[in-house]
């Protein structure tokens, strides 16, 4: 059971007992001190003051000094009746206490659903202005409407929402680090491939930590009305409805990805030794190469795309060759136009 229902009820209770224990006192007190018949006017004056005693008469112009403390006579006027109103006034405090603890519950609950509903709600503004080009206007890819094809994933995806998956709390925190690690950091593909772009300061984007969440919030709770909202929005914003895909990002250019994959080990500076001492220098490779024996068989035997397999897998070429693959067909890191660039860029070198 829920903590807060039983400390509710507990609180109640004591609430309960203490005033049935209270009431108990006050009957018992009045059953073994029956109360004494009061007393006033005449009769007052005839138990102070015998009869035939003189009665001393306050002088006319007597002005008694203001007591410096509360006259203990008057605070204990009453004392019974205070009492129980100051008990009153307690036990109303435990059980308020107590009602509090009751429907704190739906009252956080409430805020919760409330809060979420608030951050869907940027979320989706979020969304409208910064991933829609990419995601689509409902989240789920495609083409734009001339036919080009959008770069990002489907979002409005069953397996990313809350009510397909909740079953499973292992799932829902899974999506929602995938989904937030993704927005933060971006995945970065090479060149001439998209890229989600990062998106959290602290991967140099726009958006705090509060909008990252607000966009996996829409992502897991958005609803059907949600995503068919988004080119309202987009309207709203005097954006267009039809998405503007951006241009694919150009690869770098071949003497670029030379200096910075394969410098790593190959000098291109005629005279200067390579980094790696099995590399060959390849400064004036353009009429040098090849050199590897197998390489310069396959050129001879006619293949044109005799140094683009080489970049591409070399142990293809000499098994075991010490350089790795570095085309992504064989599990290095450039795309197929990549390697091609760099090909072209080896060949000019010395020319
Ligand atoms: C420039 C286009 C572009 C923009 C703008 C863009 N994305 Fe992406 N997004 C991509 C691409 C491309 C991928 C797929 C990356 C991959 O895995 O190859 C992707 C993947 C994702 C994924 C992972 C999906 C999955 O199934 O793993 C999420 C989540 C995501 N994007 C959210 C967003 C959000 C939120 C925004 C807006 C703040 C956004 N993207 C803006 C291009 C974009
Ligand atoms: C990790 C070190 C390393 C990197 C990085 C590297 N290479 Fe090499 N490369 C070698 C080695 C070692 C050899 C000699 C291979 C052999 O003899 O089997 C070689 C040989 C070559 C040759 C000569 C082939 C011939 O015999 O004609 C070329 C051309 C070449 N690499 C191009 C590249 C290009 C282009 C890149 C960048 C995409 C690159 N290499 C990155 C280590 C590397």
């Amino acid at each position: 059971m829920d903590l807060n229902v039983i400390l509710a009820a507990v609180s109640v209770l004591i609430f309960v007992a203490l005033l049935a224990f209270f009431a108990f006192l006050v009957k018992h007190q009045a059953d073994v001190e029956p109360e004494e018949k009061p007393v006033y006017g005449v009769e007052l004056l005839e138990q102070h003051y015998a009869p035939g005693s003189t009665v001393e008469q306050p002088t006319p112009y007597y002005v008694a000094p203001i007591p410096a403390a509360p006259d203990p006579l008057e605070i204990s006027a009453n004392l019974d009746k205070k009492i129980v109103v100051g008990a009153a006034m307690l036990f109303g405090l435990f059980g308020l206490i107590g009602a509090y603890l009751l429907i704190q519950p739906a009252l956080r609950a409430e805020a919760v659903e409330h809060q979420l509903s608030l951050d869907v709600r940027r979320g989706k503004a979020l969304y409208a202005s910064l991933c829609y080009d990419c995601h689509g206007r409902d989240g789920r890819g495609g083409t734009n409407p001339e036919g080009k094809q959008l770069p990002g994933l489907p979002l409005n995806k069953a397996e990313f929402k809350y009510e397909a998956i909740k079953a499973d709390p292992a799932a829902v925190e899974r999506v929602r680090r995938l989904l937030v690690s993704t927005i933060e950091q971006g995945r970065e593909r090479p060149a001439p491939a998209y890229s989600m772009p990062a998106w959290a300061r602290s991967h140099g984007g726009p958006l705090g930590a509060w909008q990252i969440k607000q966009l996996a919030d829409l992502i897991m709770y958005g609803h059907d009305e949600d995503w068919a909202d988004m080119p309202h929005i987009r309207e709203e914003h005097g954006q267009t409805v039809a998405e503007v895909v951006p241009d694919p990002p150009k690869p770098p250019s071949g003497d670029v990805i030379a200096r910075q994959v394969c410098a790593v080990c190959h000098s291109f500076t005629a005279g200067q030794a390579s980094t790696s001492p099995l590399a060959p220098n390849l400064a004036r490779y353009g009429v040098e190469g090849p050199i590897v024996a197998e390489l310069r068989r396959a050129k001879d035997s006619g293949d044109a795309d005799w140094l683009v397999k080489w970049v591409t897998n070399p142990a293809s070429i000499k098994p075991g060759s010490a350089m790795p693959p570095y085309g992504q067909s064989a599990g290095g890191q450039l795309p197929e136009a990549s390697v091609r660039l760099v090909v072209q860029y080896l060949l000019t070198l010395g020319r």
